[in-house]
């Protein structure tokens, strides 16, 4: 597969062939038509590349936005293999400096796809030199500071650039509006993830019914790379403690040891919900001050944990920050009354 090096120089795929150093199997769906869900999206990109083919022309820059593990990295992949291109791959943080860029642009044969993942950690002065080259294929060197600066245009091979980012509300907006086509990914219905759990267990040679499938699908917050990670987990399972068949019973039960409610919840969400509970009486607090009460990165937590507490329902965002909701009191046992009524007490006593 194509990964960044560990010194973040970018890695080139699809001019050596077929050589896979992993020899375990790559549930990443190849094509369009083998990818499930975000239907809008793939027809979006059917038809974009289609075009393009057709009038031989690279295709339009593409900003792919949404939470980790929904398929923004995989689509990057599908895309070049359509195009028949090369994909080039980088990330914002790797992306120091601007001569970082500039090596990897003034290297593009015409046609390739540069991927940037987390394209909102791009410095800001590496962006800048994104400018030109999305919409002109051009870059601009400056020789000399002061009154004896002159820049020199270098020309770029057309290129695609897909950006990926779990953020497009950091990225700047000349950054933004210079992508032809921007997608939101959405979480995956149940429908989708069951047809995802079906595909990856033929892919791993493992059986398992529906009910098997769809208790890890509804377990999957939504996500493709989750449903396959529990995936995995049950197969394991169902090798060494069961017959080697996910059934629902092995699911439930390989599920339980990894700490995965039938919500998708794991140990991380139920603290989160139990600190603004506990902590916060209920919320609002600041992601902030709940990051460093359950120490951990305030990026994990906006990026990971609350688009899935949000999207199903067991906290709200207001003004003044995240608040637990009767959802999250009823699904951890907590009678909401009690703790309301415990701190109305207190402040009447106060009162009195
Ligand atoms: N594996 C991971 N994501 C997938 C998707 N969207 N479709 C098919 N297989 C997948």
């Amino acid at each position: 597969m194509i990964h960044e090096e560990a010194d973040g120089t970018p890695r080139i795929s699809g001019e050596t062939g077929p050589a896979e150093e992993d020899l375990s199997v790559n549930l990443r769906p190849q094509s369009l038509s083998e990818y499930i869900g975000q239907n809008k999206v793939v027809e979006t990109l059917k038809i974009a590349i289609e075009a393009a083919l057709q009038r031989k022309e690279s295709l339009d820059h593409i900003l792919f936005n949404g939470p980790p593990g929904l398929g923004k990295t995989t689509l990057a992949h599908i895309i070049a293999n359509e195009m028949g291109t090369r994909i080039i791959t980088s990330s914002g943080p790797a992306l120091e400096k601007g001569g970082d860029l500039m090596g990897i642009l003034t290297h593009l044969d015409k046609g390739d796809i540069l991927f940037i993942d987390e394209i909102h950690r791009i410095p800001k002065v590496v962006e800048e030199f994104l400018y030109p080259a999305m919409e002109d294929y051009a870059v601009d060197f400056i020789f000399d500071k002061g009154v004896h600066a002159r820049t020199h245009r270098y020309r770029l091979e057309p290129f695609t650039l897909i950006g990926a980012t779990t953020r497009a509300g950091l990225l700047s907006s000349p950054l933004r509006e210079r992508f032809g086509i921007t997608r939101d990914l959405d979480f995956y219905d149940e429908k989708d993830l069951i047809n995802i759990v079906e595909r990856s267990a033929s892919l791993l040679d493992v059986p398992v019914d529906r009910d098997g499938s769809y208790e890890i699908a509804r377990r999957a917050r939504g996500t493709p790379r989750v449903a396959n990670r529990l995936l995995k987990r049950v197969r394991d399972f169902a090798q060494v403690r069961a017959k080697g068949k996910i059934t629902r019973d092995v699911a439930m039960e390989a599920l339980a040891l990894e700490g995965v409610d039938e919500h998708g919840l794991g140990e991380t969400d139920r603290k989160l919900l139990k600190a603004i509970i506990f902590n916060y009486k209920g919320g609002p607090v600041g992601i902030e001050a709940l990051a460093s009460t359950l120490q951990i990165e305030t990026d994990v937590l906006l990026d990971v944990a609350e688009p899935y507490l949000l999207k199903t329902g067991f906290i709200i965002r207001t003004a003044q920050g995240r608040k637990a909701t009767e959802k999250a009191y009823s699904h951890l046992n907590i009678s909401q009354k009690n703790e309301l009524s415990l701190f109305e007490g207190g402040r009447n006593r106060r009162r009195t």
